[in-house]
């Protein structure tokens, strides 16, 4: 397939491009690299020994997506392109309505006019809100979100369901993302957040590499084992082979009009200490951290039930919490500065 990823320079889309290489598809990237660098790009290219069409540019912008779409035969679009900083949105929240919601809908628009039928879209388990019980199961009723970031997500989705019921012909898998962590096994591609790390591996990272003095722990009075919060935890290459694994089951479903979601998650959930405690054992050295207040928003504790996605999509996660870890390092440790 040709396939245009949207947001493709980012994390989780620069390791989904490489895999869509591997698997023969070819690619077009479009980003505005408003968090990314093209330098991932060309270390995708490098890695995989073929070449990407990228094109810079705002998902926002309908007349240069229009272009896009005219200049290239696409099959199907994967659609990372959003902000995703929880916190960021509380504080942004028309440009992360702008830019998530608005982007999506100009993407669905020019897909239609192009009739472009394919879609999968990057969702995440924060559409589960605050009152779900997990393990989180696809049937669950969608929640209140705690920022505008979830809410764009639920956003989208919603969109997605009303535009495939008006549209025979459209085909849409929204994948709800639980923690991808971990970086490609080269250690050449991997996560790099600008400024202060907000998610807890990165920040983990940039304190073993000497940029941060201490992991601060946000809780340890949780009703949990240790106190600390859980999730589910998942390697970005698993995830990035999710999406191979999406477009597949559009493929090999012709027949199929409609919405899916899949969560996509190991069904295993791991507390802040013990994250900690797995990266030391990668690192070979302990790592300085304290306990700090409870960060708002943060809930307790939430992991997938991935089952859907393991008996329809075939997937599942298969890379280990060490593996996570050994790959985070890697990749920080060669590249302490990032791109
Ligand atoms: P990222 O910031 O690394 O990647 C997003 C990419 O989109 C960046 O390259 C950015 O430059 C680009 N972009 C943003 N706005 C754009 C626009 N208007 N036009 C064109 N390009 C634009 O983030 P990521 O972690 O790779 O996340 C990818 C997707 O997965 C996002 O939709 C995010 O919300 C979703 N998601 C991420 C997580 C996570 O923990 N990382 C969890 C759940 C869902
Ligand atoms: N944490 C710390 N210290 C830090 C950073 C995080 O203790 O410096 C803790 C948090 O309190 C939480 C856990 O580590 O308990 C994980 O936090 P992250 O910020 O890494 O991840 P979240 O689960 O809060 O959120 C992430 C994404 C969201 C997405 C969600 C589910 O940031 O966009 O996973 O997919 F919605």
């Amino acid at each position: 397939m040709k396939v245009l990823v949207t947001g493709g320079a980012g994390y989780i889309g620069s390791h989904t491009v490489l895999t869509l290489l591997a698997e023969n598809h070819s690619v077009v990237v479009f980003d505005n690299l408003c968090n990314s660098s093209i330098e991932a790009i060309k270390r995708v290219e490098r890695l995989s020994g073929k070449s990407v069409t990228f094109i810079q540019g705002d998902v926002c912008d309908k007349a240069q997506l229009n272009e896009l779409f005219i200049g290239h035969d696409i099959d199907a679009v994967i659609h990372f392109a959003a902000l995703k900083a929880v916190g960021q949105s509380t504080q942004m929240p028309l440009e992360y309505y702008q830019n998530n919601v608005y982007g999506s809908l100009c993407l669905l628009e020019v897909m239609q006019l192009h009739q472009v039928n394919n879609f999968v879209f990057s969702s995440s388990a924060t559409v589960y809100g605050e009152e779900a019980q997990p393990p989180y199961l696809e049937t669950i009723k969608l929640g209140t979100t705690a920022s505008p970031y979830g809410a764009t997500k639920v956003m989208v989705e919603r969109i997605i369901e009303d535009f495939v019921k008006a549209n025979n012909a459209f085909r849409a898998v929204s994948l709800r993302y639980f923690n991808p962590i971990g970086a490609h096994e080269s250690g050449e591609i991997g996560e790099d957040p600008l400024g202060i790390p907000n998610n807890l591996l990165p920040y983990i990272a940039q304190v073993a590499v000497g940029k941060r003095d201490k992991l601060s722990i946000f809780g340890n009075d949780y009703d949990t084992e240790d106190g600390t919060c859980k999730r589910d935890y998942l390697h970005v290459m698993d995830l990035a082979q999710g999406h191979v694994a999406a477009l597949d089951w559009l493929e090999n479903n012709p027949n199929f009009n409609g919405a899916e979601v899949f969560n996509l998650g190991t069904g295993n959930a791991v507390s802040v200490l013990e994250i900690v405690a797995a990266f030391e054992q990668a690192y070979g050295k302990t790592l300085a951290y304290e306990f700090a207040p409870r960060r708002s928003g943060d809930l307790p504790a939430f992991w997938a039930d991935a089952s859907k996605a393991n008996s329809q999509l075939n997937w599942q996660a298969k890379r280990s919490l060490l593996q996570m870890m050994t790959d985070t390092w890697r990749w920080q440790s060669n590249n302490p500065n990032g791109y």
